[in-house]
Formats: C-alpha cells, structure tokens, sequence
C-alpha cells in the first residue's frame, strides 16, 4: 500500500556504491538535509545505517551488486555508475545523473592498435565489462572481436600480450600514460546516476520525486 498521505510512512531503503561513491553521495544528501550519523563512524562493522526520523535506510555494496538490490525491490534507490547500470543491464529506472565521478569509457592501448582497429583482423579486446564492450563492437561498429573478460588491471592485457586494446574506464588517464597505453575511441562519458525500482517509484512516488527534484536543484547550483 502506498504510504502517500499516510503519517507513519515506510522505510526509503537506498544501495550506496561502496568507497567514494557513497561518501559523494552522503555529502550531497546532506545538503539537501539528509544525513546519517551512524554512516560516520569509521570503526562501525555495520551493513545497515538507519535515519529514523526521515525513515530512511541506507546500505552499502559493491557498485555490480547495486543494480541487483534495485532491481529485486531490496533497496528502492540505488546511487552506482552509469558504466555499471550499462553493463548489468538490469529493469530499473536510470532518473538522475549526480554530475560527479565523471569519467570515460574508452577503447585503450598502444598507438600501435589504432591501425588494428580500422583493419579486419580479428582483435582481442580485454575488458571488465563485456557487455559494454560487445554491443560497442558488435552493434556500433560491426566489428567482430574477441572478448575476454578480466577482473581489475585491465590496462595489463595489452602489456603482457593478452589483447591487442582494452576496454576500460579513464578517469585522469594517468594508468594509461604511466604504462605507455593512450585513448584510441571514445565510447560513453560516465558519471554517478541515481537508480530506482519500478515498483518503488510507483508505490512511493511522491517521496521520491520530492527527493529527485531537491537532489536536481542542488546539482543546478553546483554547475
Ligand atoms: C580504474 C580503471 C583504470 C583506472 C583509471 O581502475 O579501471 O584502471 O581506474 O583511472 P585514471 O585514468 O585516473 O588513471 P580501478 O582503480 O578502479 O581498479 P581496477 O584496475 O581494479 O579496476
């Protein structure tokens, strides 16, 4: 039942991306008086940080997981990279962008991949994120190539000869610069965005455009 109009309204649950990401996150929400004190203290094993007056719950995941949370219903908001809600390809809806943890997803490697990536030879392209990668190459450019995917250290692959290029995100593009990698093709900028379960936003709408619209006018000002 929705809680609109109700004075004992139910618990906004929200997935937070662990690391930067939430702490960004937290300090935007404070400007539009949101705050969690119990988030604050470094020692606390917590999974789950409560604001009981705003009835509010907030818990933190590994960015992949977030979408899921969202998704399933388990969190009604999730705060997760726009590279992330690509690649997990989940049903939620994408409603915000935060405007921060700006980055790039590009297609990466010696300058000696570019000619490779104009010609027809069947290239490898090591990636974290296959899907992102796939319908890159298979929808966009009609290139077939081979994907393999990894875990982390991606800009590796093409130094120790497991790829020809990578698809990765570049942020300052120092990774790339300190081991001898550049940009060769731009694929999508990238930056923090606000997720919501379809559900939620139907059952609680009211609670969460009031809260997407107060986040909106916060990120207008910052520009
Ligand atoms: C990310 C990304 C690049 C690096 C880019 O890796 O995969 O390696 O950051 O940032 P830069 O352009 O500012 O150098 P992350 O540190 O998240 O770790 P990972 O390699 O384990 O994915």
């Amino acid at each position: 039942m929705s809680s609109e109009g109700n004075n004992n309204p139910r618990y906004l649950t929200f997935a937070l991306t662990k690391g930067r990401l939430a702490k960004k996150t937290m300090e935007l929400f404070e400007q539009i008086g949101i705050s969690c004190e119990e988030m604050k203290d470094p020692d606390s094993r917590k999974l789950i940080f409560v604001n009981e007056e705003l009835k509010l719950k907030f818990f933190l995941s590994k960015g992949p997981d977030v979408p899921t949370y969202v998704e399933y219903g388990a969190a009604d908001i999730g705060i997760v990279g726009r590279d992330t809600i690509q690649e997990e390809g989940r049903k939620i809806y994408e409603v915000l962008d935060l405007g921060f943890g700006r980055c790039r997803m590009c297609v990466c490697g010696p300058e000696s991949a570019r000619e490779k990536l104009r010609g027809q030879e069947l290239i490898r392209v090591a990636t974290k994120y296959p899907h992102i990668a796939k319908d890159y190459f298979y929808n966009q450019k009609n290139q077939t190539v081979e994907i393999i995917k990894l875990n982390g250290s991606i800009e590796l692959a093409p130094i120790v000869g497991l790829s020809e290029v990578i698809v990765d995100i570049v942020e300052t593009g120092s990774t790339l610069k300190e081991n001898g990698l550049v940009v060769l093709e731009e694929i999508c900028p990238l930056s923090a965005r606000v997720v919501v379960n379809p559900v939620s936003m139907r059952m609680e709408n009211e609670r969460i455009t009031g809260l997407l619209s107060k986040l909106n006018r916060v990120i207008a000002q910052e520009e």
